[in-house]
């Protein structure tokens, strides 16, 4: 019997993503955005979020589909993504899939988001060592865990950011910088011409007494926010390149020197780097830099699987199925801040089907 088809379905913020997988291989996917939509206000509008992903599941279903070269008969499972995100958003996801599911007759898994982040990387290369130290760096959280056997064990949090996520800090400075929405992407171009080593921004949370495996990034997006006015208001032209260079040299030390030093302390041998923050070309160079010279394996997902997919989303549901967890009930909620314990975030999924 050849192995089940699972299909993912992420809606937690402005991405509608669809995936398909089977056995740890990525056989489709699709995804559509409303990020367009939301530049002019520059932020995600959850209500215009909402909308544009009633609008894209199923046609992003259907193109997941057509990329696979298969048809609704040929999905044996649906994963959806349950939280944490915007609760418009994931309502509307979790809506899609709980019809497909049923329409369907097949089972289906509640997926936490930064999960999906963090097994995408399985469909690139393989499954994760157990154990392995993961940085998951995204818009709306920062964290260096601890993961055993994604689809079976509690998720360890070695550390977590104490005020915004490095993406956040990313998108507001950029906001201050006057570049456009989304900052990160924005910043990683501008500072393509700019000096890492023109302004001295701080490197929070990385002192002798400072927690080693937490992080902080309020005090840097306001040092920035202050370099900018301190320019603009004795009138000269503020170097946006400069600044934007010096700002992702500090996230990016700060992120992969914590992450390194977490996996020499715990003698674990891999370190995955994921989320949309791990786009980010100084943070890749730097953590490939110093994970050569720490002797640690690293692994990043390619850049087009690093931001929101439905890919991702697929990849837990297929370890769920394969470790043979059980399904979610009908009646599955969503749960907009969930804190990430476990990989699936229906309880039953803790339960191993007979
Ligand atoms: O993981 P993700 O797609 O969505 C969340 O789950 O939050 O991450 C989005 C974040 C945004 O803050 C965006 O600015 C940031 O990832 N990002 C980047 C880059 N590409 C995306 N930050 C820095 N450099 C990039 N190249
Ligand atoms: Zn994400």
């Amino acid at each position: 019997m050849r192995s089940p088809v699972v299909l993912g379905i992420e809606s937690s913020c402005d991405e509608t993503g669809a995936g398909l997988v089977r056995d740890g291989e990525l056989l489709g996917h699709a995804v559509a955005s409303s990020m367009d939509e939301h530049a002019r206000f520059g932020g995600v509008v959850p209500e215009i979020a909402a909308r544009a992903h009633v609008h894209a599941a199923a046609p992003v279903v259907r193109a997941a589909l057509a990329d696979a070269g298969l048809s609704m008969g040929d999905i044996d499972a649906v994963a959806v993504t349950t939280g944490p995100g915007l609760s418009g958003a994931l309502q509307v996801g979790v809506a899609a899939a709980k019809g497909f599911a049923y329409a369907l007759g097949v089972p289906l898994y509640g997926v936490h988001h930064l999960a999906g982040h963090v097994a995408v990387d399985t469909l690139e290369h393989g499954p994760l060592p157990d154990p392995c130290m993961v940085l998951i760096v995204s818009g709306g959280h920062t964290s260096l865990l601890l993961v055993r056997d994604l689809a079976r064990d509690p998720i360890v949090h070695l550390g977590d950011t104490l005020d915004d996520a490095a993406g956040e800090c990313f998108d507001k400075v950029a906001r201050v910088f006057g570049l456009p929405y989304p900052g990160g992407p924005a910043v990683d171009r501008a500072a393509r011409e700019g000096d890492p080593r023109a302004v001295p921004f701080p490197r929070p949370l990385t002192g002798p007494r400072d927690d080693r495996y937490a992080f902080s990034f309020s005090g840097l997006k306001t040092a920035a926010a202050r370099w900018a006015e301190q320019h603009r208001a004795a009138g000269r032209p503020l170097p946006v390149a400069d600044g934007a260079a010096s700002l992702q040299e500090a996230v990016a030390d700060v992120l992969t020197r914590k992450a390194v030093a977490a996996c020499v302390e715990h003698g674990v041998g891999t370190l995955v780097v994921v989320g949309g923050v791990a786009a980010n070309s100084r943070v890749r160079e730097l953590a490939r830099s110093r994970c050569a010279a720490a002797g640690i394996e690293l692994r990043v997902p390619p850049m087009r699987l690093c931001t929101d997919n439905g890919a991702m989303v697929a990849a837990v549901g297929d370890l769920l199925v394969r470790a043979g967890a059980e399904p979610a009930p009908l009646d599955v909620s969503i749960d907009p801040s969930a804190p990430l314990e476990y990989a699936a975030l229906h309880p039953r999924a803790r339960v191993r089907a007979a």
